[in-house]
């Protein structure tokens, strides 16, 4: 690497690391959520978080979306959502009498969708669609999309009253699934401090500094699809994803899977590495990278039968136990 790319190398990253910090100025416990967002958005993925009501998933969206100084708009999910009220649609003009194309929310940076299963099944299948294709075809014509183009969809795990959930088979058009808890009573306090602070005007709501644009991103990427995965660290992607299908020593409950993951599971796990190594100023990916995050990757890839939740198995702990049980070399 040439003196100038390392300098490169450092602007990025050390970019990427002050808009962290700042985000986490504002966000009491969230660091690992916070990281998921970097991650995704570095390698083109997608998040679903679920948690209760009140646990800043808008507030980490909107900070994230200000500290990279690019566009963010929130939808907010309802059963009288149209597929065109995200996409865009025609509209005629009646002075040249043609049909101009208005660009809907989708056509932004960064999209929060609120409670996406409360959005019918259509729309979920054009925003599923546009996540994964990164490009929107309306009327025969094709647009792409902007980059990055990063969707955060939020619901909650509880109510599934009126609610569409996603269908299984396009869950995995997100990279992550994230689940946020309540705060222990400690956070609880210091968000406690930092609202009050923030009301009374002593502390800056917004996130003032920009730190990263749109330009650093895609030379992060750049530089993130350079991190080496090395063969045995492929090999150790592959057994755990195998022993969802019940392949090898990690096999383990599989009897009670009854959909396992698929190789997209796999590509996810290893670009998610690279960006978390990158993160982390290595050159290459290591072990602990896969174990870290193939929780988060796999829990919305796989479903259980109904055996599985009589005996108190959840997608999570199945994972964790399959990564306990799979031998990293
Ligand atoms: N971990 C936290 N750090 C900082 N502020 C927090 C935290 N948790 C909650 N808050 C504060 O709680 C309030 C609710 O946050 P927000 O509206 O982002 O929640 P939400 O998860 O989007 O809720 P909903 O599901 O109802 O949309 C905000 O004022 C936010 O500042
Ligand atoms: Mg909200």
């Amino acid at each position: 690497m040439s003196e100038i790319d390392a300098q490169k190398t450092s602007s990025a990253r050390e970019q990427f690391l002050s808009a962290k910090n700042g985000l986490l100025k504002h966000l009491v416990g969230l660091e690992p959520l916070v990281d998921r967002l970097l991650i995704a958005l570095l390698s083109k993925g997608h998040i679903l978080i679920e948690g209760p009501p009140g646990v800043a998933k808008t507030r980490t969206i909107k900070l994230f979306s200000q500290a990279l100084d690019v566009s963010f708009v929130r939808i907010q999910a309802t059963p009288d959502l149209l597929p065109a009220d995200i996409t865009g649609t025609d509209i005629y003009q009646q002075q040249s009498g043609e049909f101009t194309f208005l660009p809907g929310p989708l056509f932004n940076n960064i999209i929060l969708v609120d409670e996406v299963n409360r959005a019918p099944p259509k729309v979920q299948s054009a925003l599923l669609e546009a996540m994964g294709e990164h490009q929107i075809s309306t009327g025969g014509i094709t647009r792409k999309l902007d980059e990055p183009f990063l969707v955060a969809a939020t619901q909650n795990p509880i109510e599934h009253e009126g609610t569409y959930p996603l269908p299984e088979a396009q869950l995995d058009r997100f990279m992550f699934f994230v689940n946020i808890e309540l705060p222990n009573v400690e956070h609880e306090r210091q968000i406690l401090d930092q609202v009050l602070s923030e009301q009374s005007g002593d502390e800056d709501k917004t996130f003032s500094a920009q730190t990263c644009d749109k330009n650093t991103v895609i030379a992060a990427r750049q530089e993130v699809a350079g991190v080496f995965l090395s063969e045995a660290v492929r090999d150790y992607i592959v057994r755990i994803v195998g022993a969802t299908r019940g392949y090898g020593a990690g096999g383990i409950h599989t009897e009670n899977i009854s959909q396992p993951a698929s190789p997209r599971a796999s590509i996810n796990i290893a670009i998610a590495a690279q960006a978390a190594a990158w993160l982390d100023g290595r050159d290459h990916v290591d072990p602990n990278d896969i174990a870290s995050l193939a929780p988060e990757i796999l829990c919305g890839r796989i479903s259980l039968d109904y055996k599985a939740r009589a005996k108190g198995l959840t997608n999570r702990s199945i994972i964790q136990d399959i990564i306990r049980a799979t031998p990293r070399v």
